[in-house]
């Protein structure tokens, strides 16, 4: 069995569309994957209700009980490395990870991000979106690298901006695309059809499709 270990910080809706999509689709069974852990930097974000009702084991390591990124990111590699994961989602993982962190994960570390990288990285990407009158927004899912917001893209969502979009309008939209888009990226990637060579991403023949999402 491949393990996945998934990091969130707050809301969890993208682990919730990861173990919905594990438990619809049978990854078990079918795939021989398994969300085996949840770990969180917050004692209260609302993903640890998440994984209890899907019966996935939770750890909090929270950030504030450490003195530097160094001492945290080492006791979050830690707990990581005891479930001996092929594959750790950053799924609202609101914490800037360490070089070290990093490279010691390169190839199996994925991030989910609002916004069709490389623009708008950070916060406030929808609210960056609609101040650039962009017309087309969405998500990204990419392998993380040292540079925040940024490495090698798997697969991206897009979706239209309407004239009449608000930021939480585009939000909605957005997140309707991560929550296609993030399950089948972890699918794929902790399957072998997508993998990193270098700092280029490639694909099984046949699964490219699946890498690109329209929305309306
Ligand atoms: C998502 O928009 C994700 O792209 C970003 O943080 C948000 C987390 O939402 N990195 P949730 O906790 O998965 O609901």
């Amino acid at each position: 069995m491949k393990n996945i270990v998934v990091l969130i910080s707050g809301r969890g809706s993208n682990l919730q569309a990861l173990l919905a999509a594990s438990h619809a689709e049978g990854w078990e069974r079918s795939l021989g994957l398994r969300i085996a852990a949840v770990l969180s930097n917050r004692a209260d974000a609302a993903g640890l209700q998440i994984a209890a009702e899907f019966g996935v084991p939770a750890q909090v390591v929270p950030h504030l009980d450490f003195t530097g990124r160094d001492a945290f990111d080492s006791a979050l590699a830690r707990a990581i490395d005891a479930h001996r994961p092929q594959l750790v989602v950053l799924a609202g993982f609101m914490r800037v990870l360490t070089n070290g962190f990093v490279e010691n994960f390169a190839g199996r570390l994925l991030n989910v991000h609002p916004s069709l990288l490389p623009a708008f990285p950070g916060l406030g990407t929808h609210r960056q979106a609609l101040a650039a009158g962009v017309r087309l927004h969405g998500a990204t899912v990419h392998f993380v690298s040292s540079d925040v917001d940024a490495g090698p893209i798997v697969a991206q969502g897009v979706v239209s901006v309407r004239p009449d979009d608000d930021e939480a309008s585009l939000a909605r939209r957005v997140l309707e695309v991560e929550h296609r888009l993030l399950p089948r990226s972890v699918a794929l990637v902790a399957n072998g059809d997508v993998w990193l060579e270098g700092n280029r991403v490639r694909a099984r023949p046949g699964v490219a499709a699946e890498l690109a999402v329209f929305a309306t």
